[in-house]
């Protein structure tokens, strides 16, 4: 925004600056907005109370996202204290599962653009277009190239509802201030022939570029955010697996970089997991993991669960065969000759198994984990299976939105006699089951990176390594009390998801300091060094 305090209407126009009917008498007087505001004096409170009824009272998710957008657009402050009043009610709504459909129809209910859009057809002048971007000191940007939106595939530039709901993430649920977040597409085409048939999609009506002139595209965009923004971290987010797995080893020993769908969601299914031993029993080493789904989500989950086997003393090769991937042309396996670099790791030294349930009889996993984006394939015969095969079977539906959901938790919940240990990707409401109570947990990433990004942001971190997510995950794990274990509740609740996220950021903050990667002097209290810079929603003196 503008370094001069704007005034009148710029003030009333500007959304970081603006508080609506918030500004008293005296300010109205003093800042030439008298006569542009109706005369009575709200409070934050009142202005909150008057948005959740306005919300609550419409009757559908995406126009509720909209409202809140509007109001982003309009009133920062407000947006932020309205989402923070009550997270576990509007994290879905500006992220999953409702920013899906806001994705699929970006074009159809645009009202005002946000972020940064780059395509491919500015190649040489990125870093003009980075530059138009008012902020001068961005910390994080969130990019995609919206080729797999979720678990909705091609949404070609309608993906800028991920950069934009995730960032408001990063904020509403660990502080991390707006001002320092940055939006971004890389908009290199779409192949969603739906898309460039419709007459209102806003990116560019080309099929996807790929190959050398999408990665020197990739380049251009990193050297010049890294040129602009030198302390700045780039999340990727929701890049086919084709193009994450190569972008993220190409630069994440070079600058601070991550991938939350990789990552993040690695981070935060293991902290599921940790959070799970506590019900099942054992050690993470003693277990066995099938994943249904061997893309990016599956290949860095199980990546990250070899990794912290092997910080229980187990050998890499070992732990990577405790964790075997089954997609859409069976087990992997080692005599299979389609299986990508990324894969091979996994291949189970066996002969083929087709189905899903049968590697299940075979492999004797303690958890199933699902990354497919196909919906059901948790059917009644593999939920049984696993409930014969364990006391108390970890049963993940991963995939996103609900609608692909692997399995319903009353579907893990009644097929496994109560016994499953569950979580899923998207949520799924409390229920009862026979007069049991069971609240489902949510192995949503929001309990990572935001925290993953206050911690970077308040350390200056130079790097993000595996090993902060191993941290971050047990950091997570921790919170959860006897009491949420009773209700099957793995992961802390929402509604308390910024001091979660704070406890999870010091822990990932001393991480960072203890391996060298902080761009900051230690502080002797790393904890108040992420309280004194997280943001609060309240109207700036
Ligand atoms: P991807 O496209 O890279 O991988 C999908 C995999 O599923 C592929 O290996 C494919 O072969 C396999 N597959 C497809 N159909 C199948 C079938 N019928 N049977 C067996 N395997 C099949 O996608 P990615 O990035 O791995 O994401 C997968 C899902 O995970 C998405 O729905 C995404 O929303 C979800 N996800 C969830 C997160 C969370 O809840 N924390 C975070 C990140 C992703």
């Amino acid at each position: 925004m503008t370094t001069q305090h704007p005034t009148g209407y710029d003030l009333l126009r500007n959304p970081r600056l603006n508080r609506g009917t918030a500004f008293t008498l005296a300010e109205r007087r003093a800042l030439g907005l008298e006569g542009l505001l109706p005369p009575a004096v709200a409070t934050m409170a009142l202005q909150v109370a008057r948005r959740h009824a306005e919300i609550a009272n419409l009757g559908d998710d995406l126009q509720k996202y909209l409202v809140l957008s509007d109001l982003q657009g309009r009133n920062e402050t407000l947006f932020y204290a309205v989402v923070m009043s009550d997270p576990a009610s509007y994290m879905p709504l500006i992220y999953t599962p409702t920013v899906g459909e806001a994705c699929q129809t970006f074009g159809h209910i645009f009202r005002e653009a946000r972020g940064i859009f780059l395509p491919i057809s500015a190649r040489g002048r990125l870093k003009e277009l980075l530059g138009n971007w008012p902020e001068k000191d961005v910390r994080f940007i969130v990019v995609t190239d919206g080729e797999r939106i979720l678990g909705l595939g091609d949404l070609g530039a309608g993906g800028m509802g991920i950069p934009l709901g995730k960032l408001a993430l990063y904020t509403a649920c660990a502080g991390v201030p707006p001002q320092y977040c940055l939006p971004v597409v890389l908009d290199v085409g779409t192949n969603n022939q739906s898309l460039l048939d419709d007459p209102l999609y806003l990116g560019l009506r080309q099929q996807r570029v790929r190959g050398t002139d999408y990665l020197a595209f990739v380049d251009e965009f990193v050297d010049a955010a890294r040129a602009l923004y030198p302390k700045c971290c780039i999340q990727w987010e929701d890049f086919a697996n084709i193009n994450a797995v190569p972008i993220l080893a190409r630069y994440r020993d070079r600058i601070c970089t991550f991938n939350d769908d990789m990552q993040g969601t690695a981070g935060v299914a293991l902290a599921g997991i940790f959070a799970a031993l506590q019900l099942t029993g054992g050690k993470l080493a003693d277990q066995r993991f099938l994943f249904l789904g061997a893309g990016s989500a599956a290949t860095g989950i199980a990546e990250l669960i070899t990794l912290a086997m092997t910080r229980e003393g187990m050998a890499p090769d070992a732990a990577r065969q405790r964790n075997a991937l089954f997609d859409i042309n069976g087990l992997l396996v080692t005599s299979r000759t389609d299986l990508a670099d990324f894969q091979r790791p996994f291949a189970q030294e066996r002969a083929p198994l087709s189905t899903f349930v049968a590697a299940v009889e075979a492999l004797r996993p303690t958890g199933i984990i699902g990354t497919s984006t196909v919906p059901k394939l948790f059917n009644r015969e593999v939920i049984e299976a696993m409930a014969r095969i364990n006391r108390r079977p970890i049963i993940f539906p991963y995939s996103n939105p609900t609608s692909r959901s692997e399995c319903t938790a009353e579907e893990a919940y009644r097929w496994s006699g109560g016994r499953a240990v569950f979580a899923s990707g998207s949520p799924f409401p409390p229920l009862e089951i026979e007069g049991r109570r069971f609240v489902p947990g949510q192995g949503n990433n929001v309990y990572i990176f935001p925290a993953m990004g206050m911690a970077v942001f308040a350390t200056e971190a130079t790097r993000v390594t595996d090993e902060l997510f191993i941290v971050a995950a047990q950091a997570v794990a921790e919170q959860v009390t006897e009491e949420h274990l009773a209700l099957g509740l793995i992961y802390p609740p929402q509604s308390r998801i910024l001091a979660a996220s704070l406890h999870v950021a010091e822990r990932i903050a001393v991480a960072i300091f203890d391996a060298g990667l902080a761009g900051v002097p230690r502080p002797d209290d790393i904890g108040a060094l992420i309280r004194a810079r997280a943001y609060r929603p309240v109207y700036p003196e």
